[in-house]
């Protein structure tokens, strides 16, 4: 009800001209949904169609001009917290009774926290258990998995805790964090922060596992941009990791955002560049994954469904392309993996593929012992969708 006399105010507050007098407030709140519209006539519908053009067309991209930092908070969607009411603190009431729960600090004052799940296996052994418990299970040769995840929501998320127990139920570790400004964790988002916090938890887990386990880093949608911001990091310093997995991908920030489904209204804009993109940017938000591939040199691993409505299928593919022609990564698997749509996995469900176990059975035990040779089969393959028969 209140809505409603709300709605009808702010039309009054529109018309404001003596002769719509008779439209009072009682008439108002008597009728219904459509009978302002009906009141205000023709001239008046195009009055109110005119005005929220002007909002949408005019107003809307100067605002975001004028103050950039919308952009920013579109992009990170970090303060968009579903589901809302999970405590980050208490992963088992999500079904996740091997995981433990820690706060790290990448920075004096800055506490991120950080997720760690152990192969399903263990889960009977992990009872009660603390993190020194947890700490010493990478010592096993179970593969680690530094998982990345994309904007809104945390580390909680659903379609991230269903990834977790598939990899899990592998016998992989996972181990996810949020970064600075997103879910329990301190700080405020920026794309350094963001990278920077990988690095950490990175760090943070090779002193901890085995010389000789795999360390793989895994970026889901925003995250794939961290991933290859940290993997190209990595290869700097001459450290990489055993392989790189990126799930739904992009090439960069700028290609990602004239794509997603947020720009529709506005992608034939004149100057949508300069209005949107430029607003991006003038963040220090790049994401240049495209540019990374041309720093990283270890295998990489790219999933994409062909019905991604978030990040389209063709930027995933674009990203391969460059990827394979990559000087740095010559000498390495890379491996680009589709999924039809009629699998419908979209943007959040290629956990779901039960060819999962078969895809990532492909990736390096560890890197110094099997380093790929030119000869080998897998590299530079795009595998057929797997499980297309299944639909
Ligand atoms: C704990 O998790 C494992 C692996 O996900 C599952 O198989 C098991 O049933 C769970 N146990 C309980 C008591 O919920």
């Amino acid at each position: 009800m209140r809505k409603r006399n709300n709605r009808e105010d702010s039309d009054r507050d529109l018309k404001q001209r003596p002769g719509s007098g008779a439209a009072g407030p009682a008439a108002g709140r008597e009728g219904g949904m459509g009978k302002p519209f009906r009141r205000l006539g023709l001239l008046g519908k195009m009055k109110k169609m005119m005005l929220w053009l002007l909002v949408v067309y005019v107003f809307i991209p100067f605002i975001v001009k004028l103050c950039p930092s919308i952009q920013a908070k579109l992009v990170f969607l970090n303060f968009v917290r579903m589901p809302y009411f999970i405590d980050l603190k208490r992963p088992l009431d999500l079904g996740l009774n091997h995981t433990r729960n820690l706060y790290l600090e990448p920075e004096a004052g800055l506490k991120i926290g950080v997720w760690h799940t152990t192969p399903a296996l263990m889960w009977r052994a992990a009872e009660g258990k603390r993190g020194d418990w947890y700490d010493s299970t990478f010592s096993s040769s179970h593969p680690v998995i530094l998982y990345l995840h994309g904007n809104a929501g945390t580390r909680g998320g659903d379609h991230r805790v269903q990834l977790y127990k598939v990899l899990s139920s592998f016998g992989y570790h996972v181990v996810t964090f949020d970064y600075r400004g997103w879910g329990d964790s301190d700080g405020s988002p920026s794309e350094g922060g963001m990278t920077s916090d990988s690095l950490f938890v990175y760090d943070w887990l090779k002193r901890r596992v085995d010389d000789k386990t795999p360390l793989y880093i895994w970026g889901h949608s925003l995250g794939t941009g961290v991933a290859t911001n940290l993997v190209r990091e990595l290869c700097d310093k001459g450290s990489p990791p055993d392989a790189l997995i990126l799930e739904s991908p992009f090439t960069n920030i700028r290609e990602e955002a004239r794509s997603h489904p947020f720009s529709m209204v506005y992608r034939y804009l004149p100057g949508f560049d300069w209005f949107f993109l430029d607003a991006i940017t003038a963040n220090n938000i790049r994401f240049a994954s495209d540019e990374n591939v041309n720093h990283i040199s270890c295998p990489v691993l790219i999933l994409h469904a062909e019905d991604d409505p978030v990040v389209p299928f063709q930027l995933g593919k674009k990203l391969y392309s460059e990827a394979s022609q990559s000087q740095s990564l010559s000498g390495h698997k890379v491996q680009f993996v589709p999924f039809s749509s009629a699998l419908a996995y979209k943007h959040k469900f290629i956990y779901r593929s039960p060819e999962l176990p078969n895809i990532l059975r492909y990736l390096p035990a560890h890197q110094h012992q099997t380093p790929p040779g030119p000869m080998d089969p897998m590299r530079r393959e795009v595998t057929t969708t797997p499980g297309r028969k299944q639909s």
